[in-house]
């Protein structure tokens, strides 16, 4: 019987990088999985890859009315959903805080952090509906720590902000068997890595990680599904750092 079984889940920013592996391993562990992003070639191409356990819809996470469409999709194909991964995120502008643009900074806000309010505050009513569930957010090690060298304010804020939001509602919702937990990924080698590091910055970044590589989607999908599963049933409003040992240093 797969870890997830049972499980209905819903993974937004799934079309590729860690997401996507995310619904890769929960389809393979039972589940239910709804998964969403804005890139729909990328998402169909995976929806026809993981089959009929799975439904792809096109998704904005940043847009509350999104929300509702996606959950009562969900809801009508599988039933009430009792998982929720709040993956989508963007880096933003690598610039100094000085010469951050207000629109820069709100955009990056808004799809890093008020999305996962959003998808929160949505997804609530259907978690009760099935008796409890398992809210997964993930930010960085960028909402443990600022990193040295590589300016990024809004990114930092808004990843620091979804741990806060974590915990809260991990307090509120406990009683209706809602669990919160917040993932702190270091360097994980995704599209949005490669974009942001040529290969050789790769291997420096590499470097300074005492187990001395970068991390790979699967490593974190392993803490995603553990996270999810009832596995961890007594675990919530508590953060999970999977960096290879970088913030320990
Ligand atoms: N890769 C890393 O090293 C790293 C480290 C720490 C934290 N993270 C976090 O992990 C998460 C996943 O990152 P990744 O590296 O897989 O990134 P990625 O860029 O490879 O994938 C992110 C996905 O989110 C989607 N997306 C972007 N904006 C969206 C929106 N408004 N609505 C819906 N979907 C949207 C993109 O289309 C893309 O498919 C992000 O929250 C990121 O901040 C990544």
């Amino acid at each position: 019987m797969g870890r997830l079984e049972g499980k209905v889940a819903i993974i937004t920013g799934a079309a590729q990088g860690m997401g996507a592996e995310h619904a890769r391993r929960f389809v393979h562990e039972g589940a239910l999985t709804i998964f969403t992003d804005i890139n729909e070639d990328a998402g169909n191409q995976l929806a026809a890859e993981l089959g009929e356990r799975s439904l792809f819809i096109r998704h904005d996470v940043s847009r509350e009315s999104d929300w509702q469409t996606v959950i009562d999709a969900g809801e009508k194909q599988f039933g009430p959903i009792n998982v929720l991964v709040n993956n989508a995120g963007i880096l933003g502008p690598g610039v100094k805080t000085a010469d951050l643009a207000e629109a820069d900074f709100l955009k990056v806000c808004a799809i890093n952090l008020t999305a996962t309010f959003l998808g929160t505050k949505h997804v609530i009513p259907s978690m009760i509906r099935a008796g409890g569930g398992s809210i997964v957010n993930v930010s960085s090690i960028s909402g443990i720590v600022a990193i040295y060298g590589t300016p990024n304010s809004a990114y930092a804020a808004s990843k620091f902000a979804v741990r806060g939001l974590t915990k809260q509602v991990a307090i509120e919702y406990g009683e209706h068997a809602i669990r919160a937990n917040s993932v702190h990924p270091g360097y994980i080698r995704t599209p949005m890595m490669t974009a942001a590091l040529d290969e050789d910055q790769i291997k420096v970044a590499s470097g300074s990680v005492p187990i001395k590589r970068v991390g790979e989607v699967e490593d974190v999908s392993n803490l995603v599904v553990f996270l999810a599963s009832d596995e961890s049933g007594f675990i919530t409003g508590s953060e999970y750092i999977i960096d290879g040992g970088l913030t320990a240093l």
